[in-house]
């Protein structure tokens, strides 16, 4: 344990930021580097550019897997609990996972992936989509995944922006009583011309029909048959790409989120062991999808650089009954549990029956991330589930960090409900005002920057680089905006308030208004659409459309089922508008630009307090759309 009382954190914070390059070294130390770093770190925000432990070479994987064979080969590395509960669980050990990543990669190799090559994993949450991960890094090849809940239609956007060679798929998904074909949404997304891709490889999940087609499917068991239990892996520059992973942000498609190699492994080991507290032996259970940051950083890389047993689990949290959760933290006597508010409050709201008999006594540390919080649902967290004697973490970060910057330490920062407390050592943060402006002191709140560089800071956006500097590094000088707002309280201590830019955040998942009204849009009969988030008591927040339609509408709940379906088909049933208003036209600035904050407040019900409309170019459809609005 590198921190465990309350005066060593400000101590090794004070140090962190006085000596960041001395800080970090010491921390990449432990790790086997096959050449040294030269530098620590070279960087501005202007361009940008960030390289850390400049000139060093490695492999993410040998430090995951063969660091820990002498020490720990025996011990389990990853429990697979599957979605069906009379099915036995899954278990690797660290040798046995080793083998298994050395021999899926030496299958890679033989279908020709080399390094640098780009690889799209589509995937259900099986330890093989782990096994892939860590097979694409084992030959420095660069994964991205892609959640298996995205459509056809994302997906192929995905796999051309990445030029990806190959797919890595399974037949179908089991998530509680649904049996989704996982392979036919990769055939419908190579039908929409990714030219790129050679190869696709199948790894047969639950076994239903599929299609292969002949000489460019392959099945996961094929691609291992006969392939050796040993790789060599290929040694990488620490600044070469490790992932991409895309993410929504205020305009346009979907970008992809670059991350390195030696930065990211350095950090999320760092932020895994310190804010978890895990002890050795642990078995820590993040219930985020692989197909998230939170997944990579927090199911894959953090805890098997640390050394630590990590859960994946392929269900959902209410199948076959709400106390799913909790039956399998018993089962597998989880001592560290990582999960989303949505989570907590939809199991809240569930009733207290599912947990009531659940003793869970393994558990010492609860953590959440993803959304803010309520207080409510903080509660129930720390009496219910942490029966008040387990510590709750609640971390703030984003796909764009890469690992966890805003958090307690577990029992060691004295916890407030909806804080995510004190910036973690390495982490300097700044709360700026419109202008750009620091603002000093405490009990102040602003926009959240962060003024210095930490190891696994985006690198930059995929094949497009001006546009890793708009979204990020342009907004106000020399800092990285994180596109929330924070208040700081008369302790130090922040609050995330939440996004303020275009972003919402529905069960945790980040969802950008533009993408969601770019697939309205597409729906037949529909002129134009704005798209905003309002309070939602489980999702945190919900989606909001109104929409112009292109004539008088006959039926309205067909009309509606088609705007559904369509953002179904372009994006996947995460961005589904939980309500939507027909309206005759929307609020727009003499300039042409959508006001949305008087859409924001309708969708709220705040309909009475809509602020000065008398400038708009169209101040006659708010009232109309005052009156349509739909409550409830
Ligand atoms: C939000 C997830 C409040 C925030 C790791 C951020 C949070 C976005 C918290 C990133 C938290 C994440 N409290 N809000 N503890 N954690 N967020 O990229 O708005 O999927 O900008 O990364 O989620 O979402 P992303």
């Amino acid at each position: 344990m590198e921190i465990n009382s309350i005066e060593q954190y400000h101590e090794v914070y004070q140090h962190s930021i006085a000596d960041p390059e001395g800080f970090w070294a010491e921390r990449a130390e432990q790790f086997i580097w096959r050449k040294p770093w030269k530098k620590v770190l070279k960087w501005n925000f202007k361009t940008p550019s960030v390289k850390w432990f400049v000139g060093g070479r490695l492999n993410i994987t040998e430090n995951c897997l063969d660091r820990h064979l002498a020490t720990r080969g025996a011990q389990t590395a990853l429990i697979w609990e599957p979605n069906d509960p009379s099915r036995k669980a899954r278990k690797f050990t660290y040798k046995q996972l080793h083998a298994a990543v050395c021999q899926f990669a030496n299958g890679l190799k033989a279908l020709g992936v080399k390094k640098g090559d780009r690889i799209c994993l589509y995937m259900p949450m099986t330890p093989e989509l782990s096994i892939a991960v860590l097979a694409c890094a084992r030959l420095g090849a660069v994964h991205s995944v892609v959640f298996a809940g995205f459509s056809a239609v994302s997906l192929a956007d995905r796999i051309k922006d990445a030029q990806a060679k190959m797919v890595i798929t399974s037949d179908y998904n089991a998530r509680g009583p649904k049996n989704i074909p996982v392979k036919q949404v990769v055939d419908d997304a190579l039908a929409m011309g990714c030219d790129t891709i050679e190869k696709v490889i199948v790894h047969q999940n639950t076994g239903g029909a599929v299609q292969m087609k002949a000489d460019r499917d392959i099945w996961w068991h094929d691609a291992i048959k006969g392939r050796r239990k040993s790789c060599k892996p290929t040694i990488v520059d620490t600044e070469d790409m490790l992932f991409i992973l895309y993410t929504s942000g205020s305009t346009g498609k979907p970008k992809g989120v670059v991350h390195t190699q030696g930065g990211y492994m350095v950090y999320t080991d760092f932020t895994f062991r310190n804010v978890f507290q895990y002890q050795e032996g642990e078995v820590f259970w993040c219930t985020a999808d692989v197909g998230w940051i939170t997944g990579h950083s927090y199911i894959i890389y953090g805890p098997l650089l640390a050394g630590a047993t990590t859960l994946m689990f392929e269900g959902i949290p209410t199948y076959p009954n709400p106390g799913r959760l909790w039956d399998v933290v018993n089962r597998h006597k989880v001592n560290i549990f990582y999960t989303a508010p949505t989570a907590i409050r939809a199991l809240m709201a569930a009733g207290d029956q599912w947990i009531k008999g659940r003793r869970m006594p393994s558990l010492r540390v609860l953590g959440t991330v993803g959304e803010p919080i309520n207080e409510e649902a903080w509660n129930w967290y720390n009496e219910r589930v942490g029966k008040k004697r387990c510590p709750i973490v609640d971390t703030w970060w984003q796909t764009e960090t890469g690992g966890i910057m805003i958090s307690p330490l577990a029992g060691i920062t004295p916890t407030k409900p909806c804080f995510a407390t004190l910036p973690l050592p390495g982490v300097q943060l700044s709360l700026v005002d419109a202008n750009g402006k620091e603002i000093h002191g405490n009990d102040v709140e602003g926009m959240l920057c962060i003024k210095y560089p930490w190891p696994s800071i985006i690198r930059t956006t995929y094949g497009d680089h001006e546009r890793c500097r708009q979204a990020y590094f342009s907004s106000f000088k020399n800092l990285y905006f994180t596109g929330d707002g924070a208040r700081r309280d008369a302790d130090g201590y922040y609050r995330i308030i939440g996004r303020v830019d275009d972003v919402i955040n529905v069960s945790g998942h980040r969802i950008g208004t533009a993408e969601v009204e770019d697939a309205i849009n597409k729906a037949p009969g529909v002129v134009e659409s704005a798209v905003v988030g309002y309070p939602h008591d489980i999702k945190g927040q919900g989606i909001y459309a109104y929409v112009i339609a292109a004539g008088p509408v006959q039926n309205e709940a067909a009309f509606k089922q088609l705007v559904l379906e369509t953002v179904v088909r372009e994006i996947g049933p995460i961005a589904k508008p939980d309500k939507i208003q027909i309206v005759p036209g929307l609020p727009k600035t003499r300039s042409g630009k959508i006001m949305r904050r008087i859409l924001r407040k309708i969708a709220e019900g705040d309909v009475f307090n809509l602020g000065d409309t008398s400038t708009l170019l169209n101040p006659e459809v708010v009232e109309d759309i005052r009156e349509g609005a739909v409550g409830g």
